[in-house]
């Protein structure tokens, strides 16, 4: 069965496409707690979209998260996080501090995601072909996240639906 608990602290890795509500998700968590990788783009570059400067972003990410750990404070990774090897970074550092890492899959439909794109600026739009990708990436990786390392799987869609039911509980 799926198991859906979040612990705390924790370190919560978001999973899905570019378009698919990652941020949407993150901001439901305080804002001290999100490290957002657009940001730490920004942060480089001056420019969130700038894809050269994903490496750079990402060691000040990690650097960050790590500070964090250290200190026991649930993070939330909010990048698309789609690949197996970006994973297993985060991993590593979750492992190191003794946090239990989970993942968060936001598997929106992949014509939603590509949807989405069109309303953003040239800078921040994602090419078509990357978003279906990262849509195929993050359902492959579904039944493997336990195995590399994350105590718990958490989809969503079925978070966003119990929290409807709970609504329409108390209505
Ligand atoms: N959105 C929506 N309904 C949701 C979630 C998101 O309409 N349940 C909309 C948001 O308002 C936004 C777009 O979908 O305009 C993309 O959501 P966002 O959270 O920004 O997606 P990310 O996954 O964070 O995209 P990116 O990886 O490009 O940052
Ligand atoms: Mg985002």
């Amino acid at each position: 069965p799926l198991d859906t608990t979040i612990p705390d602290p924790a370190l919560i890795v978001l999973i899905g496409a570019a378009g698919s509500g990652k941020s949407t998700w993150a901001r439901t968590w305080p804002s001290t707690q999100v490290l957002e990788l657009d940001q730490f783009r920004a942060m480089v570059s001056d420019c969130a979209g700038d894809q050269s400067a994903t490496l750079a972003a990402a060691t000040v990410l990690h650097t960050a998260l790590e500070a964090r750990l250290a200190r026991k404070k649930t993070t939330v990774i909010d990048a698309t996080n789609t690949e197996a090897h970006v994973r297993a970074g985060l991993l590593d550092i979750a492992r190191s501090y003794g946090v239990p890492a989970v993942a968060f899959l936001v598997s929106t439909p992949a014509d939603v995601c590509v949807a989405r794109q069109t309303g953003r600026s040239p800078a921040r739009a994602v090419p078509e072909d990357v978003v279906r990708r990262q849509h195929a990436e993050t359902i492959a990786a579904f039944p493997h996240l336990r195995a590399e390392g994350f105590a718990h799987v958490v989809l969503a869609d079925r978070v966003h639906r119990l929290e409807l039911l709970l609504r329409r509980a108390g209505d």
